[in-house]
């Protein structure tokens, strides 16, 4: 596991008010007759007017700054012209930035689910239950601590009234998108027999200090489970029943944890 110096701290704080920012723009965007195509274009361009640069593109072939994701899209949705928004839809948006833009650059990675228009109570309390394991997740959260935990915690409050997704991880992040080390989202020890074993193993990792790390629970109204689509990436829940993303960069401290995508800086 990396941890990084000053200098690439301040990038990563840097690059979190970017990120921030960008989606501040992107919730207001979020309206019936937008499509994912144009919010991508929209994050696209503020991220890059503000000195970064989107990290997502061009990871693993990936042509979008953004993914977002409607109703039964869990996670990945690929933007598109023809995907509009209308009334009564969730979407979740998930976006990366470098800063500053090149090799020098460190990365923050977040995502928000938001109503468009009016919305059932269903899926708003969806949205607050995906957002609250989060929160539930970091309370304590500090260096010393065994990563398992984080997904235990989510889990424990989730109590079986939701599909928790399972085959989708956070990660450490920092130079990359994707660092060391996994973080799961979901109690490991519920994983299926296949593939439990690896899962603890990694699971009993203990967080340094100075860390940084994504959380992201994936939250559906129906079962866990989810299916890639046609295109190659979007990730479906196979009920077709709701899904809720939330996420966050966060540097682990010794007696706490520095929220950087929430503008909680030490
Ligand atoms: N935010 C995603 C994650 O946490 C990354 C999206 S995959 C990409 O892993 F290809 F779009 F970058
Ligand atoms: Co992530």
């Amino acid at each position: 596991m990396k941890v990084y110096n000053q200098e690439q701290l301040g990038n990563l704080r840097a690059s979190g008010r970017i990120l921030r920012g960008a989606f501040e723009v992107l919730e207001k965007a979020v309206k019936a007759g937008v499509s994912t195509l144009e919010l991508d274009k929209i994050a696209e361009q503020y991220i890059i007017q503000k000195g970064g640069e989107p990290c997502f593109k061009g990871y693993q072939n990936y042509g979008f700054s953004i993914c977002a994701s409607v109703n039964e899209e869990s996670i990945h949705g690929m933007p598109r012209k023809d995907k509009v928004l209308k009334d009564g839809d969730i979407i979740s948006l998930d976006c990366g930035v470098r800063y500053p833009k090149g090799k020098k650059g460190m990365c923050t990675d977040a995502a928000r689910t938001y109503g468009v228009g009016k919305i059932s109570n269903k899926a708003r309390q969806l949205i607050e239950v995906c957002e609250q394991c989060f929160h539930v997740a970091t309370k304590d959260l500090r260096a010393g601590v065994r990563v398992g935990t984080i997904g235990e915690k989510i889990e424990a409050f989730i109590g079986g009234r939701y599909g928790i997704i399972d085959t989708y991880f956070g990660h450490g992040i920092g130079e990359n998108v994707h660092e060391d080390p996994l973080i799961p989202n979901f109690n490991v020890a519920n994983a299926d027999e296949k593939r439990r074993e690896k899962l603890i193993e990694r699971a009993s990792v203990i967080l340094p200090e100075g860390v940084v790390i994504c959380i992201e629970p994936m939250i559906n109204c129906g079962t866990k489970e989810v299916k890639t689509g046609k295109d190659g990436w979007t990730v479906n829940t196979v009920d077709g029943e709701l899904a809720a993303h939330y996420e966050n960069t966060l540097i682990v401290w010794k007696d706490r944890v520095e929220i950087v995508t929430l503008g909680q800086y030490l």
